[in-house]
């Protein structure tokens, strides 16, 4: 099922040489912050280029049921009448974060810190996913949780009456956990700090930042510290949201895989937070260049030239680049296919809890496929079969997940025989446009009823 109604079956084929622009949608996670962080300023926020994917939408939607009023002027124009750190309202109904991680982990930070009590939930992919990871240190403030076992949605927050600020040193790399906690912290008064071992994106601390907030970055021998100090009142801003580099990913990948393909993306922000799968495929023998690089936003950010590469190469991906690509494995998978020998994946565990078990739903539909890959519990390796030597032909199951879904259909894209996926619903969830701006380059990508 997909999850917002029937399932959607998908097929890709084999396709002429992709060519042409790519204006991919606005960015994911600095879209959840900007109305996240909108909500929490005192006055009005706009944001440009917000992504208009179901993900982002909830987001909304949740901002309104805790007093924010979020306003969409049309043409990815939004803003925010925010109601100020610790100004949240109690909502009168549950709040349903769909399938997104990001928000319902963003959300809970936000009000945690405020004495209001919220009940959140998803969609089945959603309810199956950790949420100890934000409600232990949340409970350091003083904030109550209680879920279904093992700290599964849908689940109650109860936010704490006199918030006390929080050292908390994250232990898995989660950009998530850290922003639930920065987030929390900003109702608390003091400093509260947060330290990971491994630098994850960094969106959150440059907005809090531009929102005015009093926020420092130092590295440590344990990893990277960081520092806030609570109650601030933060000022409204205008965002402008850059194009996001994890759907950037699936174009891209594409371009790389279909015979005689030149294909370019503008716009896409090269924070060294996100950019990791760009510097892998270049690693593979890409032919991937960055134009026209610039600063937009305080961010660095090129247009993306792609080419048809028909010499990749199979790599050992540094397990330490891994938190800067999370979200790219699935489509490395189909790229390291096409390879010449084999591709390793290690140091990657947390990629079995994003929106499915990524390495399971991958391995099971590159095997569908024809190609072999070696799995265990945080690597995995995908052995490539050359330029035109990937089977296809298979049937394979999205599992709730829009990346996996979009993944399968770039590997149809130049497999030998169309790739069906069960169910393509939840692209809408970060790339609602993937179907008319895959096909406006040239693929064949269809819904299929078959
Ligand atoms: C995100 C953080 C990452 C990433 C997700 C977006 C964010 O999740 O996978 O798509 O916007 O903070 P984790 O925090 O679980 O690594």
């Amino acid at each position: 099922m997909s999850s917002h109604g029937e399932p959607i079956p998908m097929i890709s084929s084999a396709c002429g040489p992709l060519s042409g622009t790519a204006e991919v949608p606005g960015d994911k996670s600095i879209s959840h912050r900007s109305l996240i962080l909108g909500a929490m300023a005192v006055g009005e926020t706009t944001i440009e280029g917000l992504l208009e994917g179901q993900d982002v939408l909830d987001t909304a939607k949740a901002m309104q049921a805790f007093g924010a009023e979020v306003t969409n002027h049309g043409g990815g124009r939004w803003s925010v009448q925010g109601v100020g750190v610790g100004g949240f309202a109690e909502p009168e109904n549950v709040i349903d974060c769909g399938n997104s991680g990001t928000g319902v982990r963003l959300i809970m930070g936000a009000m945690a810190t405020s004495p209001i009590v919220a009940t959140f939930t998803g969609d089945a992919s959603l309810n199956g996913r950790p949420m100890a990871r934000v409600t232990d240190p949340l409970a350091l403030f003083g904030t109550q949780a209680v879920g279904r076992a093992g700290g599964r949605l849908p689940m109650t927050i109860v936010g704490a009456q006199d918030p006390l600020p929080v050292r908390y040193e994250v232990p898995v790399p989660s950009a998530q956990v850290k922003s639930a906690v920065l987030l929390a912290g900003l109702n608390a008064p003091g400093k509260t700090v947060v330290v990971e071992a491994e630098a994850t994106r960094d969106h959150t601390e440059r907005m809090l930042a531009g929102f005015g907030a009093e926020i420092t970055s130092e590295h440590k021998d344990e990893g990277r510290e960081i520092t806030l100090t609570g109650q601030p009142e933060l000022k409204p801003q205008h965002i402008d949201v850059p194009r996001d580099p994890s759907s950037a990913a699936f174009p891209v990948c594409a371009a790389l895989i279909v015979p005689g393909s030149d294909v370019l993306v503008p716009g896409i922000g090269l924070n060294p937070t996100r950019a990791g799968l760009f510097a892998t495929l270049r690693d593979m023998g890409a032919d991937l260049t960055y134009e026209n690089e610039r600063e937009e936003g305080g961010e660095p950010v090129a247009d993306l030239r792609a080419r048809f590469s028909p010499d990749l190469k199979g790599i050992e991906v540094p397990p330490a680049r891994a938190a800067s690509m999370i979200d790219e494995y699935p489509v490395l998978s189909v790229v390291a296919s096409f390879a010449q020998g084999k591709t390793m994946m290690a140091g990657v565990k947390e990629l079995r809890v994003k929106e499915s078990d990524r390495i399971d739903a991958m391995a099971k539909g590159l095997r569908a496929n024809g190609i072999e890959v070696d799995e265990g519990p945080d690597w995995w390796s995908v052995t490539g079969r050359g330029h035109g030597q990937v089977p296809g032909g298979g049937l394979c199951a999205s599992q709730l997940d829009h990346r996996i879904a979009m993944s399968f259909l770039i590997l149809g894209m130049a497999a030998n025989a169309p790739v069906r996926v069960d169910d393509g619903g939840p692209i809408a969830t970060s790339f609602p446009i993937f179907e008319p701006l895959m096909e406006a380059l040239g693929a064949q990508v269809s819904r299929s009823t078959a």
